[in-house]
């Protein structure tokens, strides 16, 4: 059973990762670094992909309170808490540089949200071992994605890049960490679903 609070909480949580500035305790990697001069078809390139970086920190919010709102028990549900706390400074991150590079973010970020917020719920429901699992492979599948936007930024771009490294490696944590906590494997037609699925996500918001 889903209680009242927990939906209201999510709610509130789901308003503000959509339309208030996201908080970072950690400094914003590359801060130091100064800004590279790049030519404005490339600062647009980098934007564009900072803006779909940005919308897959929104999914994983929303993945993440949709996972908690249903999962079974009060230790993975916590655990999807704070994994989701975590991810707040990737949403702080993306955002500013997108502001940096004077672009903005996607316009379809809330249909994004209630997507992913409905496919973690769903999730959730299927017991603590499948909804870590699909948490587990959520996080290689950003891994992947994360190394593939390493070769796609301008080699200028370093604060762009840095932002986008300490990620990676934040996101390899959180798999590591989901199957600490007792992921199963996700089967292959499973797996794949959620590429495709992605892929749709990460094509459209480069433009949109
Ligand atoms: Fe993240
Ligand atoms: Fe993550």
């Amino acid at each position: 059973m889903v209680d009242l609070d927990r939906l209201i909480v999510s709610f509130d949580r789901g308003l503000r990762t959509l339309f208030a500035p996201a908080l970072s305790v950690r400094a914003v990697p590359g801060d130091e670094l100064p800004e590279a001069e790049m030519q404005p078809a490339q600062r647009e390139h980098a934007a564009a992909l900072m803006r779909v970086n940005h919308t897959g920190e929104i999914c994983a919010q929303a993945l993440y309170q949709g996972q908690a709102l249903t999962a079974r028990s009060s230790q993975a549900a916590s655990a999807l808490e704070r994994a989701a706390q975590e991810e707040t400074e990737h949403l702080a991150w993306t955002e500013r540089r997108i502001e940096e590079l004077g672009g903005r973010k996607s316009l379809l970020n809330p249909v994004w949200y209630a997507g992913s917020f409905a496919i973690g719920a769903v999730a959730g429901l299927l017991g603590d071992r499948v909804n870590l699992g699909f948490l587990a492979e959520t996080e290689r599948q950003v891994v992947e994605h994360l190394d593939g936007h390493l070769k796609k930024l301008p080699a200028a771009d370093e604060k762009s890049r840095a932002i986008v490294g300490e990620m990676r490696m934040d996101e390899a944590r959180h798999a590591t960490s989901a199957v600490d906590h007792g992921a199963g494997d996700l089967p292959a037609p499973a797996r794949l679903l959620m590429r495709v699925a992605s892929g749709v996500m990460t094509r459209t918001s480069y433009y949109l």
